[in-house]
């Protein structure tokens, strides 16, 4: 067995902060997996290191600790032609008293059929770039650490100072300044640092007190239960007030405590695969600007009357946070066509999901709950409603900027998110993807030994369940 990992005292990290025990983002000389992305290229992949845009890194352990093993697997990459432009060795974190290895494969040779004969002889295997085609096709780069969405900051589709011509701040030079301001302070946002604190004008204040006074009337009869139980807690807790516009870091701290959610600034539009990312991390990326004061009851965009009088409520909510984080993480590796899916799901439930509560029909979706003229129509039974079924829901076309002309209305909260695991389960990825909360990090549950270890901790979860049960 080669020892390299003790030579060079271990591989590189991502950066210093890492320890063991966290799952390494391998680092090599002059081979950038981890390295800053550029803009996207027309899809939704970030687009990774020039140098090593087409290259594939592999990490794996052999099945057992037998004599040669790497050996054998450098000789089964030559059979297939393919050339390695780094190797490095360490011993494993997750297969006890095992090594494990990290190839950079250059494009060229039969890649696929290599990755599927080392997948299959490896007591581990994991892809830690993007680039490769297996037979279920190309498999988009996705974070797996939470500080890895610092990167989607770099991949915005337009940045929020870009208005279009019809934006009534088109003309506004001094709004158009102030929205390049916030522009430029979520583009320089870093995870872990505090959320950035504004100092709201008058004048957008005054637009949020009659945003806020509106929709707040009609919050009791139209919002759901929860989002009706949530908002006094926000008015106690955040400076919800007519004339006051809350604090993105006051929510964002009242959110982790109540679900665990966080928020993230976002200087423009995300892609929708790098949004729902975030909902994997329990992360919502939102918006910090306010719509122009010339049209107080229309936005052609997020602002912040949407995000916090129509999101922030639900994603306090248990059941909700679930569903939402459901939704992220179907979407992590999953092909292009399933985003599009995930995203029209998101769009019919969290943006303009109905559903239904002692009987009377009430909104839980934000794109509703922030606009009073669809909020009265969807209610109004004029609308055709229909259950919310993913499968269903996700092939259904929708306007943009208009009233929808269908609605989806959930029975729950834990119904949709029942619906949404079993709908994620259709989509193809030959890998599965959980949460861990402890190191706010995505693991692929793609070794038994891995998923040994899990139902361990399960087991210990059920003894303590066992004994609280007793005392009862
Ligand atoms: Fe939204």
């Amino acid at each position: 067995m080669i020892g390299v990992a003790e030579q060079h005292g271990g591989w590189a990290t991502s950066d210093p902060m890492d320890v063991p025990g966290k799952q390494p983002l391998y680092k090599t000389e002059g081979s950038p997996p981890s390295s800053v992305p550029t803009l996207m290229d027309g899809g939704n992949y970030i687009k990774e290191g020039k140098d090593a845009a087409k290259s594939t890194c592999l990490i794996f352990s052999p099945k057992a600790d037998e004599v040669g093993a790497l050996a054998r697997s450098l000789k089964m990459f030559e059979e297939h032609g393919v050339n390695l432009l780094h190797i490095e060795s360490r011993a494993s974190l997750r297969v006890p008293n095992q090594y494990e290895f990290m190839v950079e494969c250059a494009p060229g040779g039969d890649l696929g059929s290599a990755i599927e004969n080392l997948r299959q002889r490896s007591a581990y295997f994991s892809i830690i770039s993007r680039n490769y085609k297996d037979n279920m096709g190309t498999v988009p780069w996705f974070p797996r650490r939470i500080r890895e969405l610092d990167r989607f900051a770099n991949q915005i589709l337009s940045y929020g100072a870009e208005l279009d011509a019809d934006h009534p701040g088109f003309t506004d030079e001094k709004y158009r300044a102030r929205r390049k301001y916030f522009a430029d302070l979520a583009y320089h946002y870093k995870h872990g640092e505090p959320l950035p604190h504004v100092d709201y004008t008058a004048e957008e204040t005054e637009t949020w007190g009659k945003v806020f006074r509106e929709l707040t009337k009609l919050f009791p009869k139209n919002a759901c239960r929860q989002h009706n139980h949530v908002f006094p807690l926000l008015i106690e807790n955040c400076g919800f007030r007519e004339d006051n516009i809350p604090q993105l870091e006051d929510i964002s701290n009242f959110l982790r405590d109540s679900t665990g959610f966080t928020l993230r600034p976002v200087a423009g539009l995300l892609s929708s695969r790098d949004f729902l990312a975030g909902l994997a991390f329990r992360v919502f990326h939102s918006t910090q600007y306010i719509r122009h004061p010339s049209r107080p009851f229309y936005t052609p965009e997020p602002d912040v009357c949407h995000e916090l009088l129509g999101h922030v409520p639900l994603l306090a909510d248990p059941a909700f946070a679930q569903f939402s984080q459901e939704i992220g993480l179907a979407s992590l590796g999953a092909p292009d066509d399933y985003i599009e899916k995930l995203a029209t799901c998101y769009w019919f439930t969290v943006e303009f999901g109905l559903c239904r509560q002692d009987g009377t029909l009430k909104a839980y979706g934000a794109g509703l709950l922030s606009s009073f003229g669809e909020l009265d129509y969807a209610l109004s039974g004029k609308p055709e409603l229909r259950p919310f079924e993913p499968a269903k829901t996700a092939l259904q076309k929708y306007p943009i900027t208009e009233y929808q002309p269908v609605y989806y209305v959930a029975e729950s909260f834990e119904d949709a998110k029942e619906k949404m695991i079993k709908y994620a389960q259709t989509i193809p990825r030959q890998f599965t993807v959980r949460y861990n909360p402890y190191t706010q990090s995505i693991e692929m549950l793609d070794s038994k030994p891995h998923v040994l270890q899990l139902v361990h901790g399960i087991g210990r979860e059920i003894q303590i369940l066992g004994d609280a049960l007793k005392k009862l």
